[in-house]
This record gives C-alpha cells, structure tokens and sequence, in this order.
C-alpha cells in the first residue's frame, strides 16, 4: 500500500490486513523497541500487533490504558512514563498507540516528551480517530477543561485498518460519520455528495480518504492553528457544550452544533443549504428523534466559555456554502434564535 504524506515526514497508510509488523512499523535502523499503549476496546489488536513486533525480532510489552478520556490525565501519563523506563525505552524506539484517539492523543503526548521526544506511532482503531483525532499532529491531555496540556508533533506513521472500521459497532460508527461529515462540509462537496447517497452505508474507504485529505489540507496551511485550522472546529462551539451538559455522544453533539451553525450560517451569511445539510446529518442518524433535554441555560454558560472566546464575543465557524467555510463573530442573539429554529427537540 502506497502511503499518503501527512504533514512533515508523516506517513498515513490505509487498506485492509495492516495489523503485522511490517504494515505498522517499517524497519528503523537503531529501534530496538517497541512499547505499545492500547485502550480496553483495541486491547486484542494492540497484542495482536505486539505479538507479530516481537515476532520480528523487537522487544514490545502492551499496556493497556484506562477507558476514554479517563486516560488523558496527568496520572495516567506518568504512569506511563515509568512503564517506559522499565521497559528501557531509548532515544531510537517507538511509542506505538493502536486505539481510538483518546488513546492515540495520550500515546502522542507521551512519546512528544519522554527523553525530550521519541518516535510515536498509531494505528487508528476507531473511524472518529482515522478520519479527524489520529491525523494532524495534536496530542493531548485533559486539565479540568479538555485538551489544555499538548504538544504539536506529527506521528511518523498511522495506520488505517479498514477491516478493524468495518467491524465498529453502530455508536462508534456515528461518531465518526459525524466528523466526515463535518470535513465534507468544511471542504469536501463530493464527500459530502457521497454521504447523501449511501448514507451509513457508505464506503469506508472513500470516506476515510477524503475525509483525511480535508483535515491534511487544513493542517498543511496552519499547523499551529492560528488560522484556517479552526475551520475543524465546525459545529463544535455548541457541540461541545452539548455534549458537556447532557450524556450524548460527541459526534451526535456535533451534528446538533452544526445544526445550529447552519442556521446561523443562513443568517449572517446566506447559507442556502441549511436544509440539505440538514438532511444529510438525519440520513447518517445522526439527529436524534427525541432529544434528551437540553438546559439551555448551560449551553449558553458553557459556551461563554469556549476556548475560541474572545472580548468581542464569541467565533464560530459558520459556512458561506458547502465547503466555503469562514469564522465571524456571533452575538448570544443569533446563537439563541438559532436554537429557535430547533425548537421542539432541543428543550
Ligand atoms: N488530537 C486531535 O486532533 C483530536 C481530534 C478530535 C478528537 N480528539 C480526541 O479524541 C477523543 C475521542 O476519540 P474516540 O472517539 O476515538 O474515542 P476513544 O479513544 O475514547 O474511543 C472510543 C471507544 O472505542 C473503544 N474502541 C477503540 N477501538 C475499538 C474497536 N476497534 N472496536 C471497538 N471499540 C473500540 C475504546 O475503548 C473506547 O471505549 C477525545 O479525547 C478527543 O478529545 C483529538
Ligand atoms: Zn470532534
């Protein structure tokens, strides 16, 4: 499998049987071992991969981290960090995360800083991690709010396993739909095109390329996200602090957020496709029939708090039109009449 440049010497590989040794870890002179950092849900592949590492003549021990986001602490990490100096990790070996991108943003974070920096690696074992959190050299540990300590550096390799996608259960599936989509929105009207006519049933593989490329483009032209990285941030002002005060998903608190940014979006800036993208997000199951109650009271709080404030109020990335993303300034009158525009399903 020919791979894809991803930012720097990073190298992005997708296709189908890619949990041996070689697909995963291309041979590095001085690497002697390899410490893998797996998640309860990717914990047989991480040993599987391990397995076929010491096969190849490596030394590699698996750990298995704690579930989600309960990883990306302080503790956990330092945790890690003393496993890594059991194990005798030097300067010439590898941090290898095979999970979803909790894991792989604890594995990055990690690998960016032990000895000052050692080679990381991941294989993207859920379709959110391939498409968006595995792709695009941020790392990431949580601090009270989410994300507030990381590095930027890009993995050396990651590894997409479409076999490992295919067999995702349904809610692991939506999530990261929900970021295709948003990738297709942002920058892809033919992805977007595809999710329409397949809905959930679309190809993976098609998905996952384009969607990766959209995310690869927007991390080419600003690494350190003083520009159009935001544009990643798409639906995820309201998305976030829906996802913070209730107990969806966050790729279903996305396809809410994006609602609402679609309708402000046809507000300030003559979106017309609202509607369609509207369509698209409820075709993927995204927009749940019967919302959970929502506190709008504490959206609006949470989203006074979002990381993208500043003292003339709060940016959101809202769409001229599909794929023609920009970020503007909007006061809590417009975000409210678009929660409006929700009324019925968002309480
Ligand atoms: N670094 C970035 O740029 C970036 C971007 C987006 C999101 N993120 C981060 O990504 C995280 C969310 O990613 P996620 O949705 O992959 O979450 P996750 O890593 O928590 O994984 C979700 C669940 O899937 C399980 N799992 C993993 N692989 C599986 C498999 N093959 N089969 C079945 N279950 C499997 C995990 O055990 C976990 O329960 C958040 O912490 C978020 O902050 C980072
Ligand atoms: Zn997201």
């Amino acid at each position: 499998v020919e791979p894809i440049l991803i930012g720097g010497e990073s190298e992005l590989v997708i296709g189908r049987g890619l949990l041996s040794a070689e697909a995963v870890l291309p041979e590095r002179e001085g690497r002697s071992a390899v410490a893998v950092i797996a998640q309860p849900g990717s914990a047989m592949i991480g040993r599987h991969v391990m397995e076929s590492l010491v096969d190849s003549g490596l030394r590699s021990e698996v750990r298995v981290v704690a579930e989600g986001d309960a990883a990306k602490t302080i503790d956990s990490a330092l945790e890690v960090y003393l496993w890594l100096n059991d194990l005798g990790i030097g300067r010439q070996d590898t941090v290898l995360g095979i999970g979803g991108a909790a894991c792989t943003d604890l594995a990055g974070f990690v690998a960016s800083t032990y000895l000052r920096g050692v080679e990381a690696a991941y294989v993207a074992t859920t379709l959110l991690a391939a498409v968006d959190g595995a792709i695009g050299g941020k790392t990431a540990l949580n601090l009270e709010g989410k994300n507030l300590i990381g590095t930027f550096r890009h993995p050396s390799r990651v590894v997409i396993d479409l076999d490992v996608l295919d067999r995702l259960p349904d809610h692991l599936r939506s999530d990261g739909l929900s970021e295709a989509a948003k990738a297709g929105l942002i920058g892809d009207p033919e992805l977007v095109r595809l999710l329409e006519d397949h809905k959930r049933d679309a190809p993976l593989e098609e998905i996952v390329e384009r969607a990766v490329a959209v995310k690869v483009l927007v991390v080419s032209e600003d690494f350190r996200e003083e520009g159009v990285r935001a544009f990643l941030n798409y639906g995820h002002t309201v998305g976030h602090a829906i996802e913070a005060s209730t107990t969806m998903s966050h790729g279903a608190a996305v396809a809410i957020g994006m609602t609402v940014a679609a309708e402000i979006s046809a507000k300030l800036e003559g979106f017309r496709d609202a509607g369609r993208q509207r369509a698209l997000l409820d075709g993927l199951g995204l927009l749940p029939a019967a919302m959970p109650a929502i506190d709008r009271a504490e959206v609006r709080r949470l989203m006074g708090m979002d990381k993208k404030r500043d003292d003339r109020g709060l940016r959101m990335v809202l769409l001229r039109e599909i794929g023609d993303p920009v970020v503007r300034h909007v006061d809590n009158a417009t975000v409210e009449a678009a929660f409006d525009v929700l009324k019925g399903a968002l309480a």
